[in-house]
This record gives structure tokens, sequence and C-alpha cells, in this order.
């Protein structure tokens, strides 16, 4: 099928760091025959300034894009300049879509949508890919949503949680459904808890404006942190479809209750009110919240969803602590998303030598020993051009992850929470218990 993706955007940074790189990847992986893109900006782009830097002395990726990269130019708020794009688009033509990247702002996007809709850019071959935050709470997220249906069917929408295309959240299902040892014990007779960590090193990278009506809730756990939990938790069917994935990680979040205030925490590294220039702020750079689920299975097993930026390490990882029995001790299994993807597991094995002492040991897989891993931005990208839709977040499950964390946002919108403060560089460990 012909493909023409229409970026919005192309110039700006989530462009430049993921986009442009993935699709180069999959032109050199021969997967991106017969396509053309088309970068949206409002003023003039300079192709070859922009393959530049881009790819600085990367040759190769600049020669896969340059043929098939064309610039236009438009302003997103007038509706003639629509009228003007419909004419490059493939719109009516058989056997070809037009994928739209919306790599703007979020209070642009919507806008855009509706835009394209009302020019008529919305025929049955069109797909949007929209990117995080959807929204900024439950009501936003429903109004948002309510203005992008009128113009446009749910299966036409893509909205992108990287973190669900990474290839270890990919294994995490593959895993449960292929190792009976770990599927006959996924339940709250065998786990004492969960934990659902992303820590980043990083700041908040000159993204001031974009974080101060953020924050690390919005930012990364009602998304990203929710998306992971729902593949731990989603009941796996004896007949499983990836096709039903959205369906069940919706359904796992249905049967999670709403947060408790009580059972969350907020903090903001100390030299954040500096960078933002806003002495005062409340935004939170680490939140950590304790869920639990009323389905059975789960019941009385703590979720803990916690992330934050400017902390000790780059880690995303989930860890499944396994009860103890009798007078063993409690095993662990962690998925590491990221860095050093793989799978470890925690055992009690005998120190050896003479003594009969214990010592823990791990068990562990490294994938990235042995395989070059893509980058989630290109499964996605690959997976819009197929229509695949499994690794993307659904209307419903958007919704769902808001209305569970609302209490929370109330709460600490009326600043019923504390907010502490962490030096840069700090563990999870020392925020939580000081
Ligand atoms: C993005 C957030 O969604 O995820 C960023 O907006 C965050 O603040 C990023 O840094 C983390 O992604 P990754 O893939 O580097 O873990």
């Amino acid at each position: 099928m012909k493909t023409q993706f229409v970026i919005f955007g192309i110039t700006g940074d989530l462009s430049k760091r993921k986009l442009l790189p993935a699709l180069a990847a999959i032109a050199k992986s021969g997967k991106l025959k017969k396509t053309s893109i088309i970068g949206v900006s409002r003023r003039s782009i300079d192709i070859e300034a922009l393959l530049n830097e881009t790819f600085d002395d990367d040759e190769v990726s600049k020669d896969n894009l340059r043929e098939r990269l064309s610039g236009l130019e438009m302003d997103v708020a007038l509706p003639e300049d629509y009228t003007a794009l419909k004419k490059h688009l493939w719109l009516d033509q058989k056997d070809s879509q037009v994928i739209f990247y919306l790599s703007v702002p979020p209070q642009a996007s919507v806008p855009i949508v509706e835009k394209l809709g009302e020019a008529g850019i919305n025929t049955a071959n069109v797909k949007i890919l929209l990117e995080k935050p959807f929204g900024v709470d439950l009501a936003s997220a429903q109004e948002n949503i309510g203005r992008d249906h009128a113009h446009f069917e749910e299966s036409q929408l893509y909205r992108i949680d990287h973190y669900l295309a990474k290839e270890m959240a990919q294994n995490i299902m593959i895993f449960r459904r292929g190792n009976a040892l770990f599927s006959q014990v996924w339940n709250n007779q065998f786990i004492e808890s969960i934990d659902v960590i992303a820590s980043e090193k990083i700041g908040i990278e000159g993204r001031a404006q974009f974080y101060e009506q953020t924050g690390a809730l919005r930012d990364v756990l009602q998304g990203h942190l929710m998306q992971l939990a729902s593949l731990i938790l989603l009941d796996l069917p004896h007949e499983f479809s990836w096709d039903d994935a959205a369906r069940l990680r919706t359904q796992a979040l249905q049967e999670v209750s709403l947060a408790d205030p009580a059972k969350s925490v907020r903090a903001q590294y100390d030299s954040y009110e500096k960078e933002v220039a806003n002495s005062g702020s409340q935004t939170e750079t680490f939140a950590a919240v304790t869920l639990s689920s009323n389905d059975p299975r789960w019941r009385d097993v703590p979720i803990h969803l916690i992330t934050g930026k400017a902390l000790a390490e780059k880690t995303t990882h989930i860890t499944i602590r396994f009860k103890k029995q009798r007078d063993a001790q409690a095993n662990t299994l962690t998925f590491n998303i990221q860095p050093h993807e793989g799978v470890s597991l925690e055992l009690i094995a005998k120190k050896s030598g003479y003594e009969r002492e214990l010592e823990t040991r791990q068990l562990h897989f490294d994938y990235t020993q042995n395989a070059q891993l893509p980058d989630a931005y290109e499964q996605v990208l690959l997976d819009a051009m197929t229509s695949n839709k499994n690794l993307f977040a659904s209307s419903e499950e958007v919704l769902r992850s808001w209305e569970i964390l609302q209490p929370i946002q109330h709460a600490w919108s009326m600043q019923h929470a504390e907010l502490l403060s962490y030096p840069k560089g700090s563990t999870i460990a020392s925020i939580l218990e000081p």
C-alpha cells in the first residue's frame, strides 16, 4: 500500500530526536517502500539543513529520507491552508493511505484534528497519530476525545504511548503466556506486591513551559506507568490474540480502584523552581501512588507506581515480589524495561564454601547482549502503517486512567498533600523514607 506521512511540526525536537530517525531506520530495513513524507511547518523548510541537523554525518540515513521528503508551508490556524494541503494528499487514490503525525504542543493537536475533518481530510484511508498528554484530567480528556470523534472514527485514531511499544513491555504478555511456572502463580495467593518504576536521571531539559503545566503524575505516571501496570494485571485468556490486547488492558484498569490520595507522595527537586523561573511552583517532579484492584485475583496486592526526574539512576522496571512461604525467603521477578532490557529472578542459593550459608543470587537474561533492539518509535510507525492497533492506547484506556487518578489530582490541586523537596540525584527510597 502507498503511504503518505504528513508530519506537523517536522522541525521540532521530537521529530528530530525520534520520528525522522525512526523513519530512516525503517527505510533502511526496506519497509518504507512506496512512502512519501511531507513535513508541514509554518516557515519554509530547508530539507538539507533539517537532514544535517537530525543526522549529522550519517549519510546513509540522509540518503534514505532525502528522496521521499518534501516540505509544505502552512499556518495550521487557517482553514484555507488545509484546503491547499488537501490537494497534495492521496485521499481518493486506491490502495493508499495518509498518516498524519501531530508533533505539536498538546493544546494545538485537537484544533488541527478538527480542521482536518472540516476540510474533508477524514476519508476512511486517513489515520492520525496522536502524542500524549491526552488532556490534563478526566474532563479535558473527555472533551478532547469527543472533539476528535466528531470527525474521525476511533479506528482512525492512534494514541501513542511509546512505553507499550518498548521491546520488554511487549515481552511481558509473551513471558506470562509462555512460562507455565509463572502463569500459575500470577495472583494474590502468591504475589505480595507489584512495583512499576520509571526513574530518570535527567531533569526537565529546558521544557519548562510544558513541564510546569504537566508534572510527573500527568507526564509519566498517568500514561506510561498505568499501561505497564495493566500488562501485569490483565487476565490472559486461554485463547489469546494480540488484537485483544487493548481490550484486556482496559478491562484490567476498570478493576483498579480510584486512587486514594492518602497513599500518594509528591515531591520536587530542589533546583526546579529556579529552572522554571517560578518561585513557589507546586509542580511535582516526583510522584508515587499506591493503587489496588478489585479483581479477586489481585485483592490486597499493593500496586506501587513511582516516577521522578533528577533521580540517582535511569531505570524503568517492574518488580513482582512473591510471598514468603514458611521460612523461605521471598523471591522477586523483575522485568527490566530499560536500560539492559531483560528479565531477572532473585533466588536464594547456598553460598559456596564449607559453611551452609545462604545468599541471594540472580538469574538474569539480557536482551541487548544478542540483539539490536528497534526503537519504540519504529514499532509505533510501522504498526500504524499496517493498521496494527494493539500497542496504542485506546480512548477508553486513556479515560479510565484519568478517572483512577482524579482523586489525587483533586487533592494535589487543593494543596491537600505536602510537596516534599529532594536534592538532585536522590534515590527513590530517600524520598519515600526520609
Ligand atoms: C515522555 C515524557 O513521555 O517520556 C518525558 O514526556 C520522559 O518527560 C520520557 O522523559 C521518557 O521516555 P523514555 O523512553 O526515555 O523512558
